[in-house]
């Protein structure tokens, strides 16, 4: 069944903030998510048993999809959950006539990487002691996409 992905709302900061606060050294502050939330960003977050499970946010902009944050809840990790947001993300992309995707990920973060390169994603660059980390800084590791996926018309 089709993951149902919905609009993030300000109520579903708290949970948002602690899915956050839960996957990210330097995590993004309350500010952030609000200013996305009234820039137009895309914001979007999955529920499982009523509560918020995991949350995206990205821009579709000038025929580019740009994502700027996806996480999961540590308990409902290596469900699928990332992989179907963003393939679910990436057809509405296509399908609003984008052509290309890109991100940026610390170099440490394994998971993150082999779901990107799981999907298609190529690195195709680097930008070096970009982000704080625990002890210093470290890389940001950038990847792309392009074409995004075909999307498949409905059946008639
Ligand atoms: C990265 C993250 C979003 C993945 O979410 P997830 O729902 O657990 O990922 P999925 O279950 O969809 O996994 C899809 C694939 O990604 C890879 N993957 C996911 N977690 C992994 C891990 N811990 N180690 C290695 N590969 C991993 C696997 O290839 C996996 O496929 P498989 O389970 O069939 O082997 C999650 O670990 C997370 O929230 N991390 C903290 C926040 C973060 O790092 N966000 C990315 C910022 S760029």
């Amino acid at each position: 069944m089709a993951l149902a992905l919905r609009t993030m709302r300000d109520d579903d900061l708290p949970q948002v903030l602690a899915i956050e606060q839960a996957g990210s050294p330097a995590p993004w502050s309350p500010r952030i998510f609000h200013d996305c939330l009234r820039e137009g960003h895309h914001c979007r977050v999955v529920e499982v048993d009523g509560g918020v499970a995991a949350f995206t946010i990205y821009s579709l902009v000038a025929g580019e999809l740009h994502l700027f944050n996806i996480a999961v809840a540590p308990a409902q990790r290596r469900r699928g959950l990332a992989r179907q947001m963003l393939t679910q993300v990436l057809n509405e992309a296509a399908a609003s006539g984008c052509r290309a995707a890109w991100l940026e990920v610390r170099a440490s973060n394994e998971a993150a990487i082999t779901l990107y390169e799981q999907l298609g994603f190529i690195q195709v660059g680097v930008r070096k002691a970009y982000y704080p980390a625990y002890a210093g800084r470290e890389d940001a590791l950038q990847f792309s996409l392009e074409p995004l996926p075909v999307v498949e018309s409905p059946a008639p």
